[in-house]
């Protein structure tokens, strides 16, 4: 039996956060100055897809962080509401570091683009928080906190990805995984309690992808758009096949993507804490240099 692993009655396993890892919010003034242009190994596309999702954090976490809260009164496990603290901590430091790298994608070059995918989000989020119940919010939260900690568990179990990044880029996407992954389970735990609805919690995750997806998609190539990368067609060609090709960012994530949609899903049930260890230590080494 994993360390994640409780049995409770009756006859169903219940998942627990590893004890080897705990949630806790690191402070982190990352010096964003002169990144190159495309930080993520040279590939505009990979570079303008984290930029894009990067626009999304600010108000995003803020939003996961509100839904939480809003149910925080209703949990009577102590543990539980520890690693609440810790998740609230932790995504209003993400929201604090985002910003200011999106402030420096403003400098960059980008302020129209990366202006109007803050704006756009900004309506996104509200439009959610006036037409969503409180639980489906948390619901959608849970969803999000999936997607967020597979592209973490991506970035991190594989090298070749983080290792492309210039070093000074590193130490903020390291950063903020390794803290996703550590909190995976806070929002989906705290909406099996209040709830546990299948339904809500697969349907969010479904609908979650489809603006998701969207919003990257529009905004990813509002900033190709910008650089005029079209002019590039083979850069293009092979920012998109490290993004989309059989081997890429997003298509191998897409199994551990499905699994939120199996009834007895829990984030634990993939153990993926060894990864962190590795990720401090390297973040240790970075920050320095
Ligand atoms: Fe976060
Ligand atoms: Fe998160």
């Amino acid at each position: 039996m994993s360390t994640a692993t409780v049995l409770s009655w009756p006859f169903k396993k219940r998942y627990r956060k590893p004890e080897n890892i705990q949630i806790t919010p690191r402070r982190m003034d990352f010096p964003f100055a002169n990144i190159e242009r495309y930080w993520f190994g040279g590939d505009p596309v990979m570079t303008h897809f984290l930029n894009a999702l990067s626009l999304t954090f600010p108000d995003g976490e803020r939003f996961f962080v509100n839904s939480v809260r809003a149910f925080r009164e209703h949990i009577t496990d102590p543990k539980l509401q520890k690693e609440i603290s810790g998740f609230i901590g932790q995504e209003a430091m993400h929201s604090l570091e985002h910003q200011s790298f999106n402030e420096l994608l403003m400098q960059m070059g980008y302020e129209q683009e990366a202006s109007s995918g803050i704006k756009f989000a900004k309506q996104m989020l509200a439009r959610g928080q006036r037409l969503l119940s409180p639980k489906q919010q948390l619901a959608a939260t849970a969803a999000l906190e999936h997607i967020t900690a597979i592209l973490a568990h991506r970035l991190l179990s594989n090298p070749k990805w983080s290792q492309k990044m210039r070093p000074e880029v590193r130490v903020l996407w390291l950063w903020h995984a390794i803290e996703e992954i550590e909190h995976k389970a806070v929002a989906f735990d705290v909406f099996e309690q209040v709830s546990g609805d299948y339904k809500m919690r697969t349907r969010s995750l479904f609908y979650a992808t489809i603006y998701l997806a969207a919003y990257t998609s529009r905004y990813t190539w509002a900033f190709l758009k910008k650089d005029k990368a079209y002019r590039r067609p083979i850069a293009l060609t092979k920012g998109f096949w490290n993004l989309l090709g059989p081997r890429g960012f997003v298509t191998t994530s897409i199994p551990s993507y499905l699994s939120f949609y199996r009834p007895n899903f829990h984030p634990w049930q993939h153990d993926n804490s060894a990864l962190i260890a590795a990720a401090k230590q390297e973040l240790e080494q970075l920050s320095h240099e």
